[in-house]
């Protein structure tokens, strides 16, 4: 299937991240293109695939084995697209599912999401830090992992936010619902006094000023997408010269695909990310 490309342009590019390459973004949803507008901005020569697995979000509420599967389908699609380095632009699907597809794919490279508890824990003042992320990633081994590793002796309050990726799937940013939902989990690190916010989940990017709102100016708030963008350079840099994959010059484009409505994925990148790009419907098989 082929969607037309948009150009980046733009951007000044030098060194690797000058680079050509291309590049396979996916999330549950319309939340990863935090993540691929900040790739964008760092390699603006790579060609971009993203897919929207809105068809199946939210992720947050669903099993491992179910998150499994679809990432695998997505991750083997982006590879029959040309995918030299795959992004998981989802914290859930990263918790549930990058082991394996690094098991899978063991020559793919594969760039994976957290939530940035270690910049928290590094810019706290008072380490009274909080956690907003889907219920999926906070149960995750993966997160309990990260929080022994990195979370110091802060005290960490973790928040899970069910219903709000789904409402950001609207793609109405300003809606009452959305505020709502907002006020709701935000209460809580109001109450234990946080001084920093991590967003856990790549659609919260989008209401960061809902929650900056909320929770007022005083809270910094931490999300992921530009160290995740920093570490797709580096492993753009990596990458041999001419990549199998690569059927042509890379151009700076974008290309989308959804699960679910693909118009909606394609006027949601406008709105969002100033991309003027149509939106092809992923293959179910
Ligand atoms: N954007 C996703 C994340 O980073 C998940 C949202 C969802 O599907 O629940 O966790």
């Amino acid at each position: 299937m082929s969607v037309p490309h948009s150009g980046a342009g733009g951007a000044d590019a030098t060194g690797a991240e000058g680079r050509g390459a291309v590049i396979g973004v996916f999330d549950s949803g319309l939340g990863g293109l935090s993540v691929l507008r900040a790739i964008r901005s760092h390699l603006p020569q790579a060609d971009l695939l993203y897919v929207a697995d809105s068809g199946h979000a939210p992720y947050g509420e669903k099993s491992d084995e179910f998150i499994g599967e679809r990432s695998e389908h997505i991750c083997r699609f982006l590879m029959s697209q040309g995918a030299e380095v795959v992004v998981v632009a989802c914290n859930t699907a990263t918790a549930a599912a990058v082991h394996h597809l690094r098991q899978r794919w063991p020559e793919l490279p594969v760039v994976g999401v957290e939530p940035g508890v270690k910049p928290a824990v590094a810019q706290s003042h008072n380490q009274r830090i909080g956690v907003l992320a889907t219920p999926f990633t906070l149960q995750s081994e993966k997160f309990r992992t990260l929080l022994e590793r990195h979370g110091g002796q802060a005290h960490i309050v973790l928040q899970p936010c069910p219903g709000l990726a789904r409402e950001i799937e609207q793609g109405e940013l300003d809606s009452a619902a959305l505020r709502e939902l907002v006020r709701q989990f935000s209460q809580p690190l109001t109450d234990a006094g946080v001084d920093t916010a991590v967003l856990g989940c790549t659609h919260y990017p989008f209401v960061a000023p809902l929650f900056q709102q909320a929770l007022g100016d005083g809270v910094r708030i931490i999300d992921t997408a530009e160290a995740v963008a920093r570490q797709t350079v580096r492993l753009v840099r990596d990458l041999p010269a001419n990549h199998p994959a690569r059927t042509g010059a890379s151009t700076g484009g974008v290309r989308l695909w959804s699960s679910a409505d693909p118009a909606h994925l394609a006027q949601v990148a406008h709105a969002w990310l100033g991309l003027k790009t149509q939106a092809g419907a992923l293959p179910k098989e």
